[in-house]
């Protein structure tokens, strides 16, 4: 079982990337942005709960991530490996992971970070918000909130696991075809080491 992370700021493409390989390797793609617009668009509890944080460009408190990706684990018990996209994004999320998947004799393999300057980010994100519908993408503010956000709480989650060797970072301007080939490249070096 290979367990990936696709890390970067709002924006750096995880969503874009993670399509890419998911189609290509079969890992079961876990967004935890994805979950939680979902329940939005259900209006549940836990998703009015955690629009008022997405509207503010905050992170959802950990406790609420952490039982959707706990259930979604145990949702797919088949799954050959997972892509984690958006989460973990804070060191707490981080170590629950980890105690998760050793219930599971697994771990993460590999954390890919994406490196993208930060005006890229906004313009790319509030180009995304003409068109998206998603309501965090349209005002400057939010978005230069979640880019804050992400500096606070969730770039440490990369050190984190670079305490473990797990972290490659590659460039994540350009085409989206050249980055998905150098994400590839990281993966086979790590599918050949396990062979
Ligand atoms: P989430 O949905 O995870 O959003 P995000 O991290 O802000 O990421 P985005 O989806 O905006 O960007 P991305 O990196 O996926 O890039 P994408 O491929 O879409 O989280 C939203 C909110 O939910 C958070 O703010 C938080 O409140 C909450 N949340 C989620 N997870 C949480 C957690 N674990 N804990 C607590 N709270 C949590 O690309 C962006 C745009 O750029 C697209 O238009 C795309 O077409 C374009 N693009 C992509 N690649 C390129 C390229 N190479 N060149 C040019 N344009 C490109």
């Amino acid at each position: 079982m290979l367990n990936l992370v696709l890390f970067g700021p709002p924006g750096s493409g995880k969503g874009t990337q993670s399509e890419k390989l998911i189609a290509h390797y079969g890992f079961k793609h876990l967004s935890t942005g994805d979950l939680l617009r979902s329940e939005i668009s259900r209006q549940t509890p836990l998703g009015i709960e955690a629009k008022s944080f997405m509207d503010k460009g905050q992170l959802v408190p950990d406790e609420v991530v952490i039982g959707m990706i706990s259930s979604a684990l145990d949702n797919n018990p088949n799954a050959k490996g997972f892509l984690f996209d958006g989460f973990p994004r804070t060191e707490a999320q981080a170590e629950a992971l980890d105690k998760l998947l050793r219930l599971k004799q697994a771990e993460i393999n590999l954390v890919l970070s994406l490196i993208v300057k930060e005006e890229e980010l906004v313009k790319r994100l509030l180009n995304r918000g003409k068109s998206s519908g998603r309501s965090d993408d349209t005002n400057e503010g939010v978005v230069r909130a979640r880019i804050a956000e992400y500096h606070k709480k969730t770039a440490a989650v990369a050190d984190y696991y670079r305490k473990f060797g797990k972290v490659k970072e590659v460039n994540g301007e350009g085409s989206v075809e050249t980055i998905f080939n150098s994400l590839c490249a990281e993966i086979e070096k790590i599918i050949y080491i396990g062979q």
